[in-house]
């Protein structure tokens, strides 16, 4: 379903850039006004091979990598080095907010968020009960999205992401923000397009989560999968410390 082999990202930070003509001038004979910059490997050399129906949980520490690596296998971001092909279409639901336009209504993100997916009018008609149902917001959907808590713009965003039929779903630590109830809500939503074929990427700091619901764990550190294999395992792993970037461990 989903294959990325030897993939690195390279991001460049640049510190104080400055348009100013003076300063770029006044650079070219004195290194002081000479802009920083700084190189960041988000991620180095990783191998991910994802099957259909397969539910894999991506976990460690802030920073190191997780989020790109999402964004790598949704298509918005391009690997710096490295090869990633994917068969079949993909619902990314990536960090909150992401995606929706906060001027614009429930109603209108919906609809905006499902042409983007390729799906047209009369299409987003058919399903636009069933998502709003599902997301519990009937009576917000015209409503400005800027005026919605952020559980309430999760759940509309998972709603959408889950009711597109894609082969590959991805999701990035936004089931935090969710209620008890709608969190279970979700893990049965997830095991239900997962039964249908649908493949699962959860990048999420919730342990439980991982252990509960996914196939297979992949623990980043660094920009590196340092351990893969059983939830259990890895979150172990995860959890005893010792999280440098050292060679793979396969459970
Ligand atoms: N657009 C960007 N420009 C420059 N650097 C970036 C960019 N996006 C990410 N990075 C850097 O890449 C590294 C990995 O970031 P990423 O967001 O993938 O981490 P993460 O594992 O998702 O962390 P968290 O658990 O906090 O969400 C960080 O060092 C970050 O500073
Ligand atoms: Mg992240």
């Amino acid at each position: 379903m989903l294959e990325l082999a030897g993939v690195s990202k390279r991001f460049v930070i640049r510190h104080n850039p400055s348009l100013d003509l003076k300063v770029r001038v006044l650079a070219l004979f004195h290194p002081r006004h000479r802009e920083r910059w700084q190189e960041v490997w988000a991620l180095r050399e990783v191998d991910v091979h994802l099957e259909r129906g397969e539910s894999l949980g991506l976990i460690g520490p802030n920073g190191s990598g997780k989020s790109t690596l999402l964004r790598i296998m949704a298509g918005i971001l391009l690997p710096t080095r490295g090869r990633v092909a994917v068969s079949g279409t993909v619902a990314p639901m990536l960090e909150l907010g992401v995606g929706f336009h906060p001027e614009l209504t429930g109603r209108e993100n919906l609809y905006l968020s499902t042409s983007l997916f390729g799906f047209g009018r009369r299409q987003t008609d058919a399903l636009y009960d069933r998502i709003v149902a599902f997301a519990e917001l009937r009576d917000f959907m015209d409503a400005p999205v800027k005026t919605f808590s952020s559980g309430m713009a999760m759940r509309l965003g998972f709603a959408v992401a889950t009711h597109l039929e894609a082969d590959i779903l991805l999701v990035d630590e936004v089931l935090a923000v969710g209620d008890r109830a709608f969190q279970e809500k979700c893990l049965a939503r997830m095991s239900e397009v997962r039964a249908r074929g649908c493949s699962i990427v959860v990048v999420t700091h919730d342990l439980d989560l991982v252990r509960r619901f996914c196939d297979r764990a992949c623990l980043v550190v660094e920009g590196r999968i340092v351990a893969e294999g059983a939830p259990d395992e890895v979150a172990a792993r995860y959890c005893g410390g010792g999280v440098t970037a050292e060679p793979v461990h396969a459970f």
